[in-house]
């Protein structure tokens, strides 16, 4: 039972912001080079890097890929210092690989990090998802029709339906959903890639969304849902398989109703933190600042337990020297400078 009471310690919160700051700093040379794999690659490697640094033994429970496909932040790599925690880990070192690429706004590094065994380990297929603030149970649902959650919402928020915003992807997918939300007269906010901060809007009135809806990838669900869970929000998410692989994985991660719609605490239970930093600039975060020898970074995180929701502004060294002191071998200190 003592288990359930651990949680993460707030200690982690710094390391783990420094890790997204890094990530996004190692990307931003690529803000604008038309190379998403660049951008992505350094974010990968510099976000390793920094995690292999913690005390803690982390796992990757969504990552780059399987082995096979990433040789880096693969599902199943263990990363930290194994003198530490036990947790799982959720990585998506660039989160908007074309807004870096094509120096757009929105690309930011993130990740999620969960006690061992609470993070769901999402296959790598696209998902269903709604989001809305805190609202009451049973008011919006995957499974309503579409005009129902807006009337229920609109009710609810005691809000006009024309006055209501939805967020979604602007996809050809979703031509069903965007022309009955112009039936229905609701504002459309069309965003051309990054769902995990299109659903994050949900979670303050000052982003002027109402509600996240629509398909986008499943791993980005759960960690929009890890975010969402601190600020109380609601969120559902259902995977689409629809391919011969994607089925036959489902079935070896042990996913037995491949029609279940998850609720937020069965995609993320017990306590969980969150860090997301730009990488480009958006209405959420600043992007990396370069100055001197320094760099300035914008990190949203949450963390649950401590009911910690804060933008963190960082300043960061550019070189990391070490100053060894005393004899190499047992004697040796590090001193950070
Ligand atoms: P990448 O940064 O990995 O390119 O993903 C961007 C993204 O827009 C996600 O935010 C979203 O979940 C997914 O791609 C949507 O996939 P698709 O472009 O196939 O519709």
């Amino acid at each position: 039972w003592w288990k359930n009471l651990m949680a993460i310690d707030k200690k982690f919160i710094d390391q783990f912001i420094n890790v997204t700051s890094r990530a996004a700093y190692a990307s931003s040379f690529f803000i604008g080079k038309k190379d998403k794999i660049a951008a992505d690659k350094a974010a990968v490697d510099s976000m390793r890097s920094e995690l292999n640094k913690i005390n803690m033994t982390g796992e990757v429970v969504i990552g780059e890929g399987s082995l096979d496909e990433a040789p880096m932040l693969y599902t199943g790599e263990i990363l930290g210092t194994k003198n530490g925690p036990d947790f799982d880990i959720a990585v998506d070192p660039v989160e908007g690989t074309n807004f870096v690429a094509n120096n757009l706004p929105g690309g930011i590094a993130v990740l999620a990090i969960g006690e061992k065994g609470n993070l769901f380990n999402a296959p790598e297929t696209y998902m269903n998802k709604i989001a809305t603030g805190k609202i009451d149970k049973n008011l919006i649902d995957l499974d309503y029709p579409l005009e129902k959650n807006i009337r229920n919402l609109s009710e609810f928020k005691n809000k006009d339906i024309s006055s209501l915003t939805v967020c979604l992807l602007d996809r050809p997918r979703h031509k069903k959903i965007i022309d009955k939300l112009k039936d229905l007269d609701v504002k459309t906010k069309l965003i051309t890639d990054g769902d995990v901060l299109g659903a994050l809007y949900v979670s303050d009135p000052k982003y002027n969304v109402d509600m996240f809806i629509g398909i986008g990838g499943g791993p980005e669900g759960v960690i929009a849902a890890c975010a969402l869970d601190s600020y109380d929000c609601h969120f559902q998410g259902r995977f689409i398989f629809n391919k011969e692989k994607d089925i036959n994985d489902a079935k070896s991660m042990g996913i037995t109703d491949l029609n279940k719609k998850y609720e937020i605490n069965e995609i993320v239970k017990g306590d969980s933190l969150f860090c997301a930093s730009g990488i480009t600039s958006s209405d959420v975060l600043k992007g990396i600042v370069i100055e001197g020898d320094k760099f300035i970074s914008e990190t949203l995180v949450t963390h649950k337990n401590n009911n910690f929701k804060e933008i963190v502004k960082s300043i960061n060294s550019i070189n990391e020297w070490f100053l060894f002191l005393g004899k190499f071998g047992h004697n040796k200190k590090l001193i950070k400078i």
